[in-house]
């Protein structure tokens, strides 16, 4: 059994297409391609309903749900539980606090698409996904992964961090040093050659420690 889900539990990687899959959602029948269609989606998955955890993360997402329009990102969730169990928990969280989760929610009860996304860790749980989250870039391609385990809530804030730094990423073409935040300066691209070496070593712009990590405002 074992075996059997992890020879099923194949996890996508960064860089790669992410898998295309039909699914059943609190939305209606979704087909993710469709869904994802030159967007930045953030799919994430939550262990099981009415579980406290869950509930939090859920609720964090649904509230800054707009946050993610606003940045050209669509949420979709996910959870090894049937339609009828997620409509009746996206309503009690409405009834209970007012958060009502209006993205789409995975009903994979066949656990088809937590195993394309090898959300299945067995030595955690061999019936319900870990806390995953896939960020796809508008192209279709994963761009950031996160695996959380049954006992840890994600951090919301990293999540909003990790997409923004993305997408400035991506405007920019640069990388972001540890902790960047939105207004920090960016990584300059190290030079590849000896030409662009003692150019980077003329430069008087860029914030530099050395040659080969400098900074640039943005
Ligand atoms: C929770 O969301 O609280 C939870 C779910 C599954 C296992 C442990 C905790």
């Amino acid at each position: 059994m074992q075996d059997q889900i992890q020879a099923l539990s194949k996890m996508p990687l960064i860089g790669e297409a992410a898998p295309d899959f039909k699914a059943l959602t609190t939305t209606g029948p979704l087909q993710f391609s469709e869904y994802a269609k030159d967007s930045w989606v953030v799919m994430f998955s939550h262990p099981a309903d009415f579980t406290p955890v869950c509930t939090t993360e859920m609720s964090a997402f649904a509230v800054e749900q707009d946050w993610f329009q606003e940045r050209g990102a669509k949420l979709i969730g996910l959870s090894i539980d049937s339609i009828h169990s997620h409509l009746a928990w996206v309503n009690n969280v409405r009834e209970k606090t007012g958060v009502y989760m209006t993205f789409p929610i995975i009903a994979d009860i066949d656990m088809s698409v937590s195993k394309l996304y090898g959300m299945l860790h067995p030595g955690e749980s061999k019936t319900a996904a870990v806390r995953a989250v896939f960020i796809v870039d508008p192209k279709g391609d994963i761009r950031l992964i996160m695996y959380y385990p049954m006992n840890v809530g994600r951090n919301m804030d990293e999540i909003k961090r990790a997409l923004i730094a993305l997408q400035t990423s991506d405007e920019n073409k640069c990388a972001m040093p540890v902790d960047w935040r939105p207004g920090d300066k960016a990584i300059v691209p190290p030079p590849k050659t000896l030409e662009q070496m003692d150019e980077r070593i003329a430069n008087t712009e860029y914030e530099k420690i050395d040659f080969y990590l400098a900074k640039k405002a943005i």
